[in-house]
């Protein structure tokens, strides 16, 4: 047994902790401190244990308090300052394992979507999906996470657009999507909170997806604010050149607003090295990439886990769960290129730079290999958005440092147990 009892005393007399983490913002092509202006760049991992059915009626990663103090002490090991949550239920609340997010001082990027029925886009016949009861699901999970600050960006869709008959069914509904949930936002949501597209890096659509989620065709809020891409294109010893990332970061150099990888880490090779941190977090990808979250925190069936569990719920840390540690160590955050500073548009036009306004671009007519003909759908949820949906906002509670500690244990692959596994408010960790 780990000595809880003594932690336990000598916590209790520190008795609540209280969550203060600055917003995010979107400044052109790069994402910022609100409150200190220094660039951010995301250094995380894609979390949802369980996998996709890690989420019903009673349970999902960021309800379960006791999940959370196991996973965030362990995120802290890591030196993450941002998780990816692909699921959630927006009736369970989330109020204590976001507050112990925020005092470790972890952002969280949120996909709206389910994969239960009537809480998703069929990428197909997106038409039949995109109604008033769907919107509703989305609505409700941004309503919730609009009142934590550490709610860095939602996603609008994942990989919807994947293959010929998705890319002509589908890239006019998530638009239609991004943009009610950035009108609901406007009409709710106590500050801007980014929305984005996390898209399959696959090169029929690599730019032309990129593109057409990047302008308006009739609102300016059908624009993404950021973009995701899903890659998993360097293995083993690759480099930046011969993975192919030189080709990614060249096509992606006129993008006008943030990117980040939302998926990356091929595990063709293993144990994985993760060497494209080292570009990643470099001068050679810094003015167009900020960062990426890594595939994937919890084992699977497909094997991309950086640490795996019993049916119990103790943790075992995975060999590559090290190999990225110690990636993450050296990943300073790189400074950004003075030219990638400022908006392609406003370097054209007479704006300075610094607070510059986001640029907003009328979509064209074509984008290969995509369907846009018949355009961006009506919204079905504008009285929804007028009117604001039944759901809670999350805030922000008191949390007890019997909270910070889970009973679970953590166990290293020598089968030791790891001593100190108690979340800590980010001012005491070091
Ligand atoms: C959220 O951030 C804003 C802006 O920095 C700040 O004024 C507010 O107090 C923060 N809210 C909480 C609950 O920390
Ligand atoms: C809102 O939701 C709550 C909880 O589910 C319910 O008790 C209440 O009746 C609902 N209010 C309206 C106006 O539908």
């Amino acid at each position: 047994m780990k000595p809880a009892f003594c932690l336990l005393n000598l916590l209790s007399i520190l008795n609540v902790v209280f969550a203060m983490v600055n917003p995010i913002e979107v400044r052109n092509r790069h994402f910022f401190d609100s409150v200190t202006d220094q660039p951010f760049f995301i250094k995380g991992v894609d979390y949802q244990p369980g996998g996709s059915s890690g989420v019903n009626d009673f349970w999902d990663p960021l309800s379960d308090t006791q999940a959370c103090a196991r996973d965030i002490s362990i995120f802290q090991q890591l030196g993450i300052n941002t998780i990816r949550v692909y699921s959630i239920n927006p009736s369970l609340n989330h109020d204590k394992c976001m507050t112990m997010l925020a005092a470790a001082g972890i952002y969280l990027v949120l996909d709206v979507n389910s994969p239960k029925e009537g809480q998703h886009l069929n990428r197909y016949d997106p038409w039949t999906t995109y109604n008033p009861e769907y919107l509703t699901h989305v609505f409700s999970v941004v309503q919730e996470f609009s009142g934590y600050n550490n709610t860095l960006a939602f996603f609008a869709g994942n990989e919807i657009v994947n293959d010929k008959v998705s890319a002509s069914a589908s890239p006019i509904y998530v638009k239609a999507v991004v943009r009610d949930m950035k009108d609901y936002i406007a009409h709710h949501s106590p500050r801007t909170i980014p929305v984005g597209y996390s898209a399959a890096d696959d090169l029929s659509y690599r730019i032309s997806l990129a593109d057409y989620m990047e302008c308006y065709q009739y609102s300016p809020s059908e624009a993404v604010d950021f973009y995701g891409v899903n890659t998993y294109q360097w293995c083993g010893d690759a480099t930046f050149f011969t993975s192919g990332y030189n080709i990614l970061v060249q096509d992606y150099s006129h993008y006008s607003k943030p990117i980040f990888f939302s998926e990356y880490g091929c595990n063709e090779v293993r144990p994985r090295q993760f060497k494209e941190m080292g570009s990643i977090y470099s001068t050679q990808m810094s003015g167009v990439f900020s960062g990426g979250l890594v595939y994937e925190y919890a084992q699977e069936a497909n094997n991309y886990g950086l640490v795996d569990f019993d049916e119990k719920g103790n943790v075992y840390l995975l060999p590559d769960f090290f190999t990225f540690k110690s990636m993450m160590a050296k990943s300073v955050d790189p400074p950004i290129p003075k030219s990638a500073l400022v908006s392609q548009s406003s370097r054209s036009s007479s704006a300075r730079g610094g607070r510059a306004q986001n640029t907003q671009k009328a979509c064209g007519t074509h984008y290969d290999n995509l369907d846009i003909s018949k355009g961006v759908p009506k919204s079905l949820g504008t009285a929804l958005i007028l009117k604001g949906v039944n759901a809670t906002k999350g805030s922000y509670v008191s949390l007890s440092e019997q909270d910070l500690v889970s009973s679970y244990s953590i166990f290293k692959p020598d089968g030791a147990l790891l001593r100190s596994t108690s979340v800590k408010k980010k001012e005491e960790f070091s």
